[in-house]
């Protein structure tokens, strides 16, 4: 531990020697307690942590909000200026000209497919839209209000278990060396995801479940459309606005870098761990109302609001920290987040086939609220995704727990990009973060009967139903 005079100086400097040299930056750091010095090279502006190490020094960054885990080549953000681009290109033209299954081709393979890579890509990914039967059978054996994601999260790691050739854990390591192996665990998650929150879709309305359409010219947007509302017709074609309108929400949700769930994309495979349990864990994460499900905990908090009059006194509740303002605020975005702009947009193209959703009129008021008050300015909290997105999948008649799972979709090219990065990463190492340990020194057990509890262990929690039950008795077998 270092005591608490102890103090580091980071002195920022273009070493002229060097830079005359080899051009090289690099941060000296002395330790003014021992007078130690260390100069470290900075690369992007990044020093690697464990050269720190050499100090006796440890980086502590509770959220990561400072520390770089990767070298990634997929997206940009520059959270300052509202900049989001994927290999590149700007959100805002993607989102207009580009669709679901070309961007998810870029995520992955770092260009733009030609017309003819595009064809087969996709072609191949609508080839691995059905489910195995065990996968349907659980389905139908979970109760129809189950929550989608905590569907989701179990059905990733069921399906897991159906490949057990392409499972580190039962074929080696290095299985996912073989380009073959890699390719079809992305075309299986590519074109499974939709048809799994299709059939969840279907059973929480009670309807049997609609097979992905083989083939034909629908593409991966309608043939999701097309599982959820076809009614046994085969020849059902959903509406072309609104699949453009999905399509869109999914490349505006294809990346966000090193967000939460696809860092635990990347911090399960680090210990080798197969890619559908990576996935699961991810779903897992983005299932939580701070990333993922903050569409669902917008709506909500929409619908608790009930009235545009009701604004001002929920922005006072926000500023006295009695409520959160959900899909407003972000660890990148210190500005408009892009995409918040484009959701905004398509809303009322969505708003035109399906019906204004009323409660569109109470997120602008509240929007027009936030952006004015010195609470949100000197924060720079803005609208994020997450902010209007409910409100279209609320205008098309999604259940508002099925929002994240919408999201899922769109997610999974960028949770697959990352997961192919790292296999390749030549710096990848199982993801083991360093605690600062803060507990009990070493002390000698105590016997049971001389102990004192002094810990916040309660034997009160006991609910009636539990005391109904410990107060019957089992009659045992003579
Ligand atoms: C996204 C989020 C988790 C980022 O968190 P973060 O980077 O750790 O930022 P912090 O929570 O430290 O927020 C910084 C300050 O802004 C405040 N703040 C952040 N988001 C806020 C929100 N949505 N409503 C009210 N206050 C908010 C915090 O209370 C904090 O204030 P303080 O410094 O006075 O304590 C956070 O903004 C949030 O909870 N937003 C709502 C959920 C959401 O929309 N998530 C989807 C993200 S795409």
């Amino acid at each position: 531990m270092v005591s608490s005079e102890a103090s580091l100086h980071y002195i920022r400097q273009n070493d002229m020697e060097a830079s005359k040299k080899k051009k090289k930056k690099t941060l000296k750091v002395i330790d003014n307690q021992t007078g130690q010095e260390l100069t470290l090279e900075l690369h992007n502006n990044t020093i690697r942590a464990v050269d720190l190490a050499k100090l006796g020094v440890t980086v502590y960054d509770p959220g990561f909000l400072n520390t770089a885990s990767c070298i990634s080549r997929i997206t940009y953000i520059d959270g300052d200026k509202g900049i989001l681009r994927y290999r590149g290109y700007p959100i805002e033209e993607l989102a207009e000209k580009s669709t679901f299954m070309e961007v998810s081709f870029l995520l992955l393979y770092g260009e733009l497919p030609t017309s003819r890579e595009l064809e087969h890509f996709t072609h191949r990914v609508l080839r691995h839209t059905f489910l195995k039967q065990s996968l349907v059978d659980i389905i139908k054996a979970t109760p129809k209000e189950s929550h989608p994601m905590g569907l989701l999260v179990s059905m990733l790691a069921a399906e897991g278990t159906l490949y057990p050739d392409a499972n580190p854990a039962i074929s080696g390591g290095d299985v996912y060396n073989s380009p073959r192996v890699r390719e079809k665990q992305i075309l299986r998650l590519l074109g499974t995801m939709p048809t799994l929150a299709a059939f969840v879709y279907r059973h929480k309305m009670g309807r049997p479940f609609n097979y992905p359409a083989y083939g034909g010219s629908r593409s991966y947007t309608e043939n999701f459309m097309y599982m959820l509302d076809s009614m046994e017709d085969p020849s059902y074609r959903p509406n072309a606005t609104l699949v453009k309108a999905l399509d869109t929400l999914f490349v505006l949700h294809a990346d966000h870098e090193l967000n939460c769930s696809t860092a635990a994309v990347r911090h399960l495979t680090s210990s080798d761990v197969d890619v559908f349990t990576a996935f699961s864990g991810a779903a897992g994460a983005l299932y939580g109302p701070l990333h993922g499900g903050a569409n669902e905990a917008v709506l909500r908090m929409l619908e608790r609001i009930g009235s545009v009059e009701k604004v001002p006194a929920f922005i006072e509740a926000v500023k006295n920290r009695k409520a959160r303002l959900m899909g407003f605020g972000h660890r990148v975005y210190k500005n408009y987040d892009p995409r918040a702009r484009i959701v905004r947009k398509l809303a009322y193209q969505v708003f035109e086939i399906c019906g204004k959703d009323p409660l569109i009129e109470i997120a602008t008021t509240l929007e027009e609220h936030a952006l004015k008050d010195n609470y949100f300015i000197e924060r720079k909290l803005y609208p994020n995704v997450d902010f209007y997105s409910g409100l279209i999948y609320k205008a098309m008649g999604f259940p508002t727990d099925f929002f994240t799972i919408l999201f899922a979709i769109g997610r999974t090219p960028g949770w697959l990009a990352h997961w192919l990065e790292y296999l390749d990463d030549p710096d990848k190492k199982i993801a083991r973060p360093k605690q600062n340990y803060l507990g009990s020194d070493q002390r000698s057990y105590i016997p049971l009967t001389q102990r004192n509890s002094s810990v916040k262990y309660s034997t009160e929690y006991v609910s009636p139903a539990e005391k109904r039950r410990v107060n019957g008795f089992a009659v045992a077998k003579m």
